[in-house]
């Protein structure tokens, strides 16, 4: 591959509820990250309420970017182009973020690159902490795996921005199972880490959950898994008025790891990966980290803790590539992208 020229890429991510704003050089020092988290405020909901979402967004947004200049110790003189999650996303907050990346963009005369959020996430892989050593490129051809709170997906990455998409879930994003079955076991919000803790004191092998295995495809189904837990939750509290929540949790996050693993196992050896990328919010989760991490047969990257959920150095980075491989976007780019991942390019 050729060398790509040098640039300090400032982004802008307003997708759902975290207004955050960070400065990523040639697609991988991270020079800094801000993230205004709303998680306090929807809690209360016991989800995200999309228009109060945007209103902080409207108050954060211009603190958030300042803090992340001040933070690297710069100015937008020192920025080659600003990058913005175009979606995909809420729309009343996405257009927070857009409307500020483009506002930046015209008043300091800097190219805008808008960023699909998915795209974002997988390139969360690539950041490191400015001033740590770099650690390992990803290698392509790549599997990702992308399982976030509303999307999860299988591509595979023969180069930068080129995916190709082999399946992806069918209902609910693993994420999203993961919030849902919080509810049912009245573990809160958000649903991942509570059911994270609350299945390491769990039995994973008490409760037999299904899986979908979905034989011949790279397809994913949650939903089964949740009614089934949904059903041994009413069960059980009829029987003994008691909710058992850690083992259920364990049991459930096991079903789910499990097919993740599988999955990603399978479709990296079928298509020949010589390594494999694991990103989004539910990333995060320790027992899916230990699966990849303790099979030896390809290399795994997965992006730290502070890059799994929602952040804008995953913007920056993925924009880099973009804006170094001569992806600009106009200036009255929409807020919700025309494109998926595998059009992406
Ligand atoms: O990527 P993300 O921040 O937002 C989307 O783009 O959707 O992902 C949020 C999702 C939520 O569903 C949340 O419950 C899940 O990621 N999540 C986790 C963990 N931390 C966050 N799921 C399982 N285990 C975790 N530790
Ligand atoms: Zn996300």
């Amino acid at each position: 591959m050729t060398e790509l020229r040098p640039a300090r890429i400032l982004a802008i991510e307003t997708s759902c509820d975290e207004t955050a704003c960070a400065i990523v050089e040639n697609g991988r020092a991270l020079l800094s990250s801000v993230v205004a988290s709303q998680m306090e405020i929807h809690a209360r909901y016991g989800g995200v309420y999309p228009e109060v979402a945007s209103r902080q967004h409207v108050l954060s947004v211009v603190p958030v970017v300042e803090q992340a200049l001040a933070q690297a110790h710069l100015t937008l003189k020192d920025i080659d182009a600003i990058a913005v999650t175009q979606g995909p996303g809420l729309a009343g907050s996405l257009v927070v973020g857009m409307n500020m990346a483009k506002g930046l963009a015209l008043g300091a005369g800097l190219p805008l690159v808008g960023v699909n959020h998915l795209e974002g996430h997988l390139y969360s892989a690539w950041v490191y902490e400015a001033g740590d050593n770099a650690p390992p490129e990803p290698q392509f051809p790549l599997m990702a795996l992308l399982v976030s709170g509303g999307h999860t997906e299988l591509n595979l990455m023969t180069e930068h921005l080129t995916y190709q998409r082999l399946g992806a879930t069918l209902d609910d994003a693993a994420g999203e199972a993961f919030d849902k079955v919080a509810r049912l076991l009245e573990l809160g919000y958000p649903g991942g880490p509570a059911i994270q803790s609350a299945a390491e004191e769990g039995d994973a092998g008490r409760f037999n959950f299904p899986r979908a295995w979905l034989d011949g495809t790279y397809d994913f189904s949650f939903s089964g898994l949740k009614t089934a837990v949904l059903y041994e939750t009413r069960e059980l509290k009829k029987r003994s008025g008691h909710l058992p929540a850690h083992d259920l949790a364990a049991s459930f996050q096991k079903a789910v790891v499990d097919v993740l693993f599988k999955k990603t196992m399978d479709a990296a050896r079928e298509f020949g990966a010589k390594e494999i990328l694991v990103a989004g919010g539910v990333s995060a989760n320790r027992a899916l980290r230990q699966a990849f991490r303790a099979q030896g047969e390809f290399p795994v990257h997965i992006p730290p803790l502070s890059l799994c959920t929602d952040n804008a150095a995953m913007i920056a980075s993925a924009g880099y590539y973009r804006f170094a491989l001569g992806h600009v976007s106009d200036l009255d780019i929409d807020v919700l992208p025309t494109w998926n991942l595998s059009q992406a390019a």
